[in-house]
């Protein structure tokens, strides 16, 4: 099955390790839509894994920060705390209304989900990485 959801280069930051998680969540994005054919068990656990690897994603993020001594980690870390708040409103929505729920609204929901987050937030921390000289 192709990717519903697409990675491009524009989305890359620049810094490795923060490029290869967000690559990652692609990855557990689109095994969503992967395994919806398998049924409501097998889109839990795809479900299960985008949420806890988004967790740590966020945390590792905001542990750069702090050792980068980021002035903006906390405007950060508020909206991962809101695309937290999206995503679990999201599976909640899942489970009541079951596998019929993974559609192209769901895919859709999920890329500008991500993919703003990255576009705005994830870029500034990498600016400010580079004009400071750390790497992250
Ligand atoms: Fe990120
Ligand atoms: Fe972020």
């Amino acid at each position: 099955m192709p990717n519903k959801i697409e990675w491009s280069e524009e989305l890359l930051v620049n810094v490795t390790a923060i490029d290869c998680d967000h690559q990652k969540l692609f990855v557990l994005m689109n095994d969503i839509f992967s395994t919806a054919h398998h049924g409501a068990a097998a889109i839990n656990t795809a479900i299960g894994a985008l949420c806890s690897y988004t967790k740590e994603h966020f945390a590792r993020e905001q542990e750069s920060m702090r050792r980068a001594d980021y002035p903006a980690l906390s405007a950060h870390t508020y909206e991962h705390e809101h695309l937290v708040f999206q995503l679990e409103s999201m599976i909640n929505r899942l489970m009541e209304v079951g596998p019929d729920a993974v559609d192209e609204a769901l895919a859709s929901f999920l890329e500008e989900w991500l993919t703003s987050h990255i576009l705005k937030f994830d870029m500034e921390y990498a600016a400010y990485l580079r004009k400071s000289g750390q790497k992250g």
